[in-house]
Parts: C-alpha cells; sequence; structure tokens
C-alpha cells in the first residue's frame, strides 16, 4: 500500500518518539535528548538516543537509526503498514484508505503468505511423521541436532504427487500454483506437488516470514538421475530469488552482536555454521549473489564476509560476485574474504574437526585489495615483462571499476606498491638510490661535469620512463665520482629488467632521501632543473631533462672529438705537410671548443629555468 509522503510527515509530527519508544525500553533524560541502554544490541553503558525534535533515535554502538516507523518494525516485527496504523492511532489521525488495486495486491500476497507458511507447518509435521524417517535419519547422520532442524524450520516433503494439494486443499489449487507449491504440467494433465521426497528449507523473508522453499534429494550427494540436488520454489508474487539471501532475519539480527556477517555458499553451511556458534551466516539461494543482495548485507555491516571454497571454481565464483560489487564499493562498503581448503566447504571443515581454523579465519578475512591481488598474481604469467605488463593493466582495470574516486585512487595506488614491492626493485637497490643521492648531494668535490650528471640521474630517478627513451645516451653518461656511475647502472638495470619502474614508487624512494632539502641546499647551487622539483609539470620536465640528456651526450662526443684532435696535433710535427695539418685540427679545435661552451650554455641556461 502505498501512503502519501506528506501523510507520513504529518504522522511523524504528531508523534512523540520517546513516548513509543518507552513503552519497550526505559529511557532516561539526557538534556534535550533521552538516552538509553540500545534495545538492538547487548550493552552495558547506554549509547542509544532519542531525539524527540528530529524525531529520530539513533545508537552509537550499533548504528540503529531510524523513526517511529522503524522502531515499531525492528522491535515488534510489525509490517510497515500495522505500525503507522498503531501510530495513527495514537495520534488521532486516519489512514486513508488504499486505492482497490493495491488492496488486491495486498490481500493477494497476505493469503499467498498463509498458504506458503501453512505449507511449512505441514512440511514440518511430515517430518516428524512416520513418513520423515528417512529424512530424520539423513539428518542425524548430517550432524544436525534436533534443537538446530527446529530454529530453521525444517520440513519434509513426501514422495507423494497430491499429498500436500490434498492437506491444503482450502486455498484452493489456484493459490497453489501461485505460490509454486504445485506445478501444473505443459501436457495439461493434472497439477502435482513441486517437492517430492525431498528435505524442505523454508526461506524467510527479512522480517522473519516463511516465502518459498528450498528442498534437497535426501541422502545423495551429487545430482543423479537428471534430478536436481536442491529444487527452489520459483519466483512467485512474494518471493523474488535475487532479492534474496538464506536466513537473513536470524543472521541480521546476530550481526549485531559479533558485528559482521558471512556469506557462505549454500543453506547447509548457514545451518552447520549456526549449530557451531556463527548465526551470522547466509547464503544466496544457488546464484551469484546479485546486486539486491549485496545492498540488503551492507545494511548490517560495512564489510560482510565471502566464504567460498579454495578451489578454481569456488574462487571464480568469489570473483564474479566481486565484480558485480565493484562500482558500488565505498570506503564504508566493501568485502572481506574467507577462502577454505580447496573442494571443502564450511559444513565440510566443520564436520572434519576444522572449527577452530574456521574460527581464527573468520577472525582475520583478506581484505578487497588483498583478494584482488591473490586472485590476479594466481594466474598471472609473471616471469616475462609482457606477463607482468598484463597483469599491471589487470589490475588497474580492477582498481577504475570502483565508483568512489577516493577510493578508486586508493586502490590504484595500492597495487601499483605491490606490483612495485614483488617485481620492482629489491630493497637493496632502493637503499643504493637513497645512499647515492645522500652521499653525492652534499659533496663539493665533484667537478662541474659530475654536477651536470648527478643532476640528470636524480631527474632520471624521478622521470623513469625517460631511461628507456634514451638508453643508449643514459647508459654512455660518464661520470668520474665511482658512486654516480653505480647509480647510473643501476637506473639502465632497471629500466631494461623491470617493467614496474614506476614514476610513483620513485617518489617515494626521493621523499624519503630528503630529496626536497637537497633541492635547496645543493642543487640550488647554480642548478634549477625544472626536474628536480615536484611542482613542475611533468612534460616540461621531460623535455628538459631530455635536452639535458642530449646536450652532455653532444658534449661527451665534442670531448672525444677533441681528442683526436690533439693527437692529430700531437703527431702533426712529425709530417711533412706540418702547417696545413695544424692549421686544419686548430681550427677544428676551435670549432669543437665553440661548441662546448655553446651546450655548456645550454644547459646552464636549463639549469636556471625552473629558479
Ligand atoms: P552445493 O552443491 O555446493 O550444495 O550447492 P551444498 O550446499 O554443499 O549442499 P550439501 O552439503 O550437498 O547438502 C550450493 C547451493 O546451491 C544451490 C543450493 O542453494 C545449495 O545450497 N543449489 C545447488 C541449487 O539451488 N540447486 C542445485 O541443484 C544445487
Ligand atoms: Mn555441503
Amino acid at each position: 500500500m502505498s501512503l502519501s509522503p506528506a501523510f507520513l510527515d504529518e504522522l511523524r509530527m504528531r508523534t512523540t518518539l520517546s513516548s513509543v519508544i518507552s513503552r519497550h525500553t526505559k529511557l532516561q533524560k539526557a538534556g534535550r535528548e533521552w538516552k538509553a541502554c540500545c534495545p538492538f544490541h547487548k550493552e552495558k553503558t547506554p549509547s542509544f538516543t532519542v531525539n524527540d525534535e528530529k524525531g529520530f533515535y539513533h545508537c552509537f554502538g550499533c548504528g540503529a537509526h531510524g523513526d517511529a516507523i522503524k522502531f515499531l518494525t525492528e522491535t515488534r516485527g510489525l509490517p510497515f503498514i500495522d505500525a503507522v496504523k498503531e501510530l495513527a492511532d495514537t495520534a488521532g489521525m486516519q489512514v486513508p484508505a488504499p486505492d482497490p488495486q493495491a488492496r488486491e495486491r495486498q490481500e493477494k500476497s497476505a493469503s499467498l503468505r498463509d498458504v506458503v507458511e501453512a505449507a511449512a507447518d505441514w512440511y514440518v509435521e511430515q517430518l516428524h511423521s512416520n513418513a520423515g524417517a528417512e529424512a530424520r535419519a539423513y539428518l542425524e547422520e548430517r550432524g544436525i541436532a534436533d534443537a538446530t532442524l527446529r530454529a530453521f524450520g525444517l520440513g519434509f516433503a513426501p514422495d507423494d504427487r497430491g499429498k500436500l494439494e490434498e492437506a491444503l486443499k482450502e486455498f484452493g489449487k489456484d493459490r497453489l500454483l501461485e505460490a509454486g507449491l504445485i506445478a501444473q504440467p505443459e501436457d495439461g494433465r493434472a497439477p502435482y506437488d513441486r517437492f517430492r521426497s525431498r528435505l524442505m528449507f523454508p526461506i524467510r523473508d527479512r522480517r522473519g516470514r516463511v516465502i518459498a522453499f528450498s528442498g534437497r534429494i535426501i541422502g545423495l550427494k551429487e545430482e543423479t538421475g537428471g534430478k536436481p540436488k536442491y529444487l527452489n520454489s520459483p519466483d512467485t508474487p512474494i518471493f523474488d530469488k535475487g532479492r534474496e539471501l538464506y536466513n537473513f532475519d536470524r543472521a541480521g539480527a546476530a550481526s549485531r552482536d559479533t558485528k559482521r556477517i558471512i556469506v557462505v555458499e549454500g543453506q547447509m553451511d548457514v545451518i552447520a555454521l549456526d549449530q557451531a556458534g556463527f548465526g551470522e551466516a547466509v547464503a544466496p539461494l544457488g546464484t551469484a549473489l546479485t546486486e539486491n543482495q549485496l545492498a540488503l548485507l551492507w545494511r548490517v555491516d560495512e564489510a560482510p564476509i565471502l566464504c567460498f571454497d579454495g578451489d578454481s571454481a569456488g574462487q571464480k565464483a568469489a570473483m564474479r560476485a566481486v565484480e558485480r560489487a565493484m562500482p558500488a564499493i565505498r570506503p564504508d562498503r566493501t568485502l572481506r574474504f574467507v577462502e577454505l581448503p580447496a573442494g571443502q566447504d564450511p559444513d565440510d571443515v566443520i564436520r572434519a574437526g576444522g572449527l577452530e581454523s574456521l574460527r581464527r579465519a573468520f577472525d582475520g578475512p583478506l581484505s578487497l585489495d588483498a583478494f584482488l591481488w591473490n586472485y590476479e598474481t594466481a594466474r598471472a604469467e609473471t616471469a616475462s615483462p609482457t606477463g607482468r605488463a598484463k597483469l599491471k593493466a589487470r589490475l588497474n582495470e580492477l582498481a577504475n571499476a570502483i565508483g568512489d574516486s577516493e577510493l578508486r585512487a586508493e586502490f590504484g595506488r595500492e597495487f601499483r606498491q605491490r606490483h612495485w614491492n614483488a617485481f620492482g626493485w629489491k630493497k637493496k637497490e632502493v637503499d643504493f638510490v637513497r645512499r647515492a643521492i645522500a652521499d653525492t648531494a652534499g659533496r663539493s668535490a665533484l667537478t662541474g661535469h659530475d654536477l651536470y650528471i648527478r643532476a640528470v640521474l636524480l631527474g632520471l630517478s624521478r622521470y623513469p620512463s625517460v631511461i628507456a627513451d634514451r638508453l643508449d645516451q643514459v647508459q654512455a653518461l660518464a661520470a668520474n665520482d665511482t658512486m654516480l656511475g653505480r647509480w647510473r647502472d643501476l637506473l639502465v638495470a632497471a629500466s631494461v629488467e623491470r617493467p614496474g619502474l614506476d614514476a610513483d614508487m620513485i617518489e617515494t624512494i626521493l621523499s624519503q632521501s630528503g630529496i626536497e632539502t637537497v633541492d635547496q641546499r645543493d642543487l640550488g647551487r647554480g642548478l634549477g632543473f625544472s626536474f628536480f622539483f615536484g611542482k613542475s609539470e611533468p612534460e616540461v620536465a621531460i623535455r628538459d631533462l631530455e635536452a639535458a640528456i642530449d646536450t652532455i651526450a653532444r658534449s661527451q662526443e665534442l670531448d672525444a672529438n677533441l681528442e683526436t684532435v690533439k693527437a692529430a696535433l700531437a703527431a702533426a710535427t712529425e709530417e711533412e705537410d706540418f702547417e696545413g695539418i695544424w692549421n686544419r685540427e686548430s681550427q677544428r679545435r676551435k670549432q669543437l671548443i665553440e661548441e662546448k661552451q655553446r651546450l655548456h650554455d645550454e644547459l646552464e641556461t636549463l639549469g636556471e629555468a625552473a629558479e
């Protein structure tokens, strides 16, 4: 039934929330508000507050939050409309009559609920009658205690085509058909009971009302003879499989104490866990988790734990749920994971005596980023640069699937960091670069040329992509200082061997090396290349860095030429055409020195650019 927002506002306005709540929970006045021990979770000191002005209650302990209507639906399990009626009565308001269509829909679903409820009772009766002997034996064999099977309302559908229909004939065939309890064969023959010779699991909605069933064949482990192991009710006006989670009503309440909710694959797992003391488990009904189910889970916990079988199929199923969840993931809405031994479900683990290990696993679930990293690296080929690059691309793709922009950026960074830790420089190399920077930073003994080499190495450490683009020239950078030489070799080797040579990582190293102070203290001494400074535009910095490398490379070439000229001049005295050679080589020498001076000026200009 749809009530107008105006009516509901009026109702909230005329309702004093504290008087509604005080009928159920003892309230103490606290300033303009009321305080109490929270009725939604166990506590000794009050963290539950009621604000009459705003018409809202809020618990700082468990996060329970809502208005008067919500309070009644949550504490008393009242349907929304009944809560509204009760409040309207007190407030002296008339609930508007529903339109005829809505009334019809409501009546229909009410009577469907009655049918399903009656069927559930009948199945329970059958389980405890003579007909249920085999089913009871099977449950016992599976270690399900009497208290457990009663708590879950387990039942039995006898091996008969018409017993249920007969037992519930007062509701009429149409209702039974509509509730999915009997099925109409396509050939037009008479309808027959859908569930036969099956152990019956009632599926309840979030308020605890039975809305459908899942029926398991007795005994057999895998499906045989074309019979599915589990048979579920079809979707009906009161049951939409993708919107329900098995045991959500009880698990939601339990999760208030345990502060977590666990998602397992099957209803037998839910039951086995409950019996072992984990009441906070739910299961989707034979499908991958839907967006609706995820939203339901996030209402009770910000990081539901997906528990999955460690074999490849189980991991893939978990991954499918994750991919579906990614767009909706936020800092306060994520997933966690527990991986079980391959080929085992929680029920198997418990029965094999693994309760303690299960407890530990639930206490320390994997985070989403760790799960994704494990999943992808387990499937990646990381021996080759191509494989590592693919892995990186895939991790990027996953991070980018996150809708929340902050979290997306954090995941991107986290994956780069993990990739770097796994495949980037090893610690001793990082330490070396750090030492090289610190060591050469304050060294006044560096010659003019080495000062420029060091400048370029700093630039390359900050913009490593340039190394690959100028590999030959970088390799040929001639340093007199041995520390600079090793630094250069390390950069070249890293660029060749590691695809993960990534500016972010270098940035981390540089900031750990105190480069920011190096900038000012030492490099400021006449040098101020754009590529020293974090605030520079990367395009400008890279362009300047490449220009500096080109200049130094050319300058080194000139040095080599000058050496040849010098040798030629030295040898000229022996020659006949002494004067000719002397003139020619002197001329060349002059040109070379001029060009070198020009290059030096260029470099100096570059080095002033950012000052
Ligand atoms: P599993 O085949 O893993 O069964 O199906 P299980 O939960 O371990 O059950 P037991 O221990 O053999 O009794 C996992 C879930 O998938 C759904 C059911 O909800 C089941 O709990 N399912 C499975 C179906 O809906 N139909 C099927 O035919 C099989
Ligand atoms: Mn099982």
